[in-house]
């Protein structure tokens, strides 16, 4: 016989002998089960009879809640070595997994053993429900407190812990994930994204074999540079649009993460998500609370689709900011004058503002710096006075000439960054994250600010506060970060280790103050292009900028692959020069998401400017739909020669397809209908296209069909050569 020994399982008949042994009796131990349910799903953990937290169960919820109890028994998950299962695992003393923590205690021991104490739940909103489930060790005075924050008609469910000991001196956290979940299916298929500027979101999907598949980040910074914190797992086969088990998950944590996923011996998914322990041995004092990020997901039995509009939904009610109001359309002047502008180009790109008929002009970089005039991206970063060769009336001209226009004024800043030439740089050496033995590094010639410091923090905050203080009428910031972190090592910090955490800490500390201060103010999160997208993030933005690439063909896998993830109203687009694609191909894809421009308007050709001017039109009118609507992915641009895609509005009333040619090759083009989604059956729509290019004719007709009609037949948008892009506006009939 094969030698069987289960630590846990041994400890329980020890148990169980010392009980008998005392001649002592007590009804056999209740088991708690707790079910953490949402709408369509339920997380069910269980406490053994030593105590331990187990995950026994995650997928759709049962109608009897009796019958949770009796799920662990039909799994058996016990496996002859550690507790697979763990809702949290441990290390250093009988479990021999992959931990979600391991710590090193203040006498320097490195065993934790965490045991079940008590749990609450409560219900914060008809919606919100939070389960936190206290755990303790049994031999040194620490806990964990493990919290489930369910949004139940969303299903989403956001999860993270809470860490605290009272040992005589410090703990060194090892590792301290965010979240620890189990699932079981016959296989498992990882959705994952990399990329690089210009990059962003390059989806690759594989099953999952046994062992460990990590995804992580060490970039510091500008941490999602080469791989963001977003990935989808499908459960037993590959999940399609509309079909398959699939569980979409993010974690809010905007620098160095980890996703450990692991299928284990009994073919069960281990997946344990948080900050990245790399470099990260936290140094915890006593009777202080550790908060991991929330690590947020939602699992959906109806294929990508609708899991991706469960977050979507989520994201726009509770996460991003005002993400149910409306959103500003803009004209940005970095391509289009680059760091080449004065009072006098800037007082016309204002006029081309009004004309196009957008709200904002967004000033981008190289507006400051005077001693190291911002000329190029050499020099003037961290320099935050106004470059009076350039702007000799300062901003207060440039807002009063916008609101003379009947047009608001936004502004760029890159407030954690600073050139070594910038007078900055000069002043606070001791302010910049460098080794002081080692020569510098830099990526687009800067170097980051260290936000440890309390004094950075006051001079990070003061940026963006004095700007707004000065300049009351400025109506939007876009926050930029360029660089990653080389030579991570802060002058401040009291334990080197605890520096990549503490920064991103100190980055929400900052932003916490700002919005505290400015709840509503439309903010862009940037990052030389979405080098930082994350919920973490976005919790304190309106938007995000998903890519320096604004080639309207590659944004349309971009923005795609984002979309599983974000809302459209979050997603900043803009039509630029890039590409080789026709002006309205171009508009049109920067119409999918919240609609900008960065072009010279004076270069327009009268019938290109009309189009602009009337798709802005268009664009308003269908916006209700874009932005806080239903998204429906119809056709896949990697699977398809046309791409497609709609929005339709929670009434079900108006809906908006968008259509692209995505293949060059001779003859191709939509020779099918595509079926529409989200419709109501039984309601009349009329169909017609939309936005159309001046002088040119639609070659479908206009018709009124039943939701029934579009969702089995379809409509054929006729996307061809010379019809490579084509929206279709979709309008309810009373
Ligand atoms: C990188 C951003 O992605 C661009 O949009 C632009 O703002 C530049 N930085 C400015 O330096």
């Amino acid at each position: 016989m094969m030698n069987k020994i289960n630590p846990k399982g041994l400890l329980r008949w020890i148990a169980f002998v010392s009980f008998l042994g005392a001649g002592t009796f007590i009804a056999k131990a209740q088991t708690i089960t707790i079910p953490i349910e949402t709408k369509q799903n339920a997380m069910v953990l269980q406490v053994t009879p030593e105590k331990y937290l187990e995950t026994v169960y995650f997928g759709n919820k049962l109608s009897d809640k009796n019958e949770y109890s009796a799920i662990a028994g039909s799994y058996r998950y016990n496996l002859t070595t550690s507790d697979y299962n763990s809702a949290y695992t441990t290390s250093g003393s009988l479990n021999l997994l992959e931990p979600a923590i391991s710590v090193t205690h203040a006498d320097g021991n490195k065993s934790l053993d965490l045991k079940y104490v008590n749990h609450t739940i409560t219900k914060l909103t008809d919606d919100i429900s939070l389960v936190s489930i206290n755990l303790k060790d049994s031999v040194y005075d620490f806990e964990v407190t493990l919290n489930y924050q369910t949004y139940f008609n969303e299903n989403v469910t956001e999860q993270w812990s809470v860490i605290q000991h009272h040992e005589k001196h410090d703990v060194v956290l090892n590792k301290y994930a965010s979240a620890n979940l189990y699932l079981r299916a016959g296989s498992y298929w990882l959705k994952h994204f990399h990329g690089d500027w210009a990059k962003e979101m390059r989806p690759e999907e594989e099953q999952l074999t046994h062992g460990i598949k990590t995804l992580d980040t060490k970039l510091g910074s500008r941490a999602d540079l080469f791989q963001p914190p977003v990935f989808m797992v499908s459960l037993n086969e590959q999940s399609t649009e509309d079909e398959g088990e699939v569980l979409c998950g993010n974690l809010e944590w905007s620098s160095n993460y980890r996703i450990d996923l692991e299928v284990d011996p009994s073919n069960n998914l281990r997946l344990i998500a948080g900050i990245n322990n790399y470099a990260s041995d936290y140094v915890l004092k006593p009777g202080i609370e550790f908060t991991t990020p929330k690590f947020v997901y939602t699992l959906s039995d109806k294929g990508k689709g609708e899991a991706s509009r469960n977050l979507q939904t989520w994201a726009r009610k509770y996460k991003i900011v005002d993400g149910e109001g409306p959103r500003l359309t803009l004209l940005n002047n970095w391509e289009s004058t680059f760091f080449d502008f004065n009072e006098d180009r800037l007082a016309g790109i204002l006029k081309d503002t009004k004309t196009l008929g957008v709200d904002l002009f967004l000033l981008d970089d190289g507006w400051f710096g005077n001693k190291y005039p911002r000329n190029d991206d050499h020099a003037g970063l961290g320099d935050w006075e106004v470059n009076k060769a350039k702007l000799p009336d300062g901003i207060a001209f440039l807002t009063k000439t916008a609101q003379a226009d009947g047009v608001k004024f936004g502004i760029w800043v890159e407030p954690e960054m600073v050139n070594p030439k910038s007078e900055l740089y000069e002043k606070h050496p001791d302010w910049i994250v460098k080794q002081p033995q080692r020569p510098e590094y830099y990526m687009r010639n800067q170097l980051v600010l260290d936000l440890t410091n309390p004094k950075v923090q006051e001079f990070v905050f003061g940026i963006v506060d004095n700007l707004l203080t000065k300049n009351p009428d400025l109506a939007y910031i876009k926050w930029d970060c360029n660089s990653i972190m080389y030579n991570a090592n802060s002058a401040y910090e009291g334990h080197q280790s605890n520096f990549y955490t503490d920064y991103v800490f100190a980055l929400y500390k900052i932003l916490d103050r700002l919005r505290a201060k400015y709840p509503k103010m439309p903010m862009m999160l940037c990052s030389g292009g979405g080098g930082r997208v994350d919920y973490g993030a976005l919790k304190y933005f309106t938007e995000y900028w998903p890519s320096d690439n604004t080639d309207p063909v590659e944004r349309i896998f971009i923005q795609w692959e984002y979309s599983y993830f974000y809302p459209a109203l979050a997603s900043s687009n803009q039509v630029t020069n890039w590409g080789k694609e026709p002006l309205k191909f171009r508009t049109d894809v920067a119409m999918m998401g919240k609609l900008g421009f960065d072009i010279v308007v004076g270069k327009l050709t009268p019938d290109e400017l009309t189009f602009c001017q009337q798709a802005v039109k268009t664009y308003k009118q269908f916006s209700e739909a874009i932005w806080h609507g239903d998204q429906y992915r119809l056709q896949n641009p990697r699977e398809n020669d046309v791409a497609s895609i709609m929005y339709v509005d929670t009434l079900k009333s108006t809906g908006i397809m968008f259509n692209y040619l995505v293949n060059n090759r001779y003859g191709v083009g939509s020779n099918l209908p595509i079926r529409l989604k989200g419709l109501e059956p039984d309601k009349m729509y009329a169909i017609s296209e939309i936005n159309l290019f001046p002088g040119t004719k639609s070659s479908i007709p206009d018709g009124t069909y039943t939701g029934r009609f579009l969702i089995t037949v379809g409509v054929n948008p006729d996307v061809k050569d010379g019809r490579t892009s084509v929206l279709i506006g979709i309008e309810e009939k009373k």
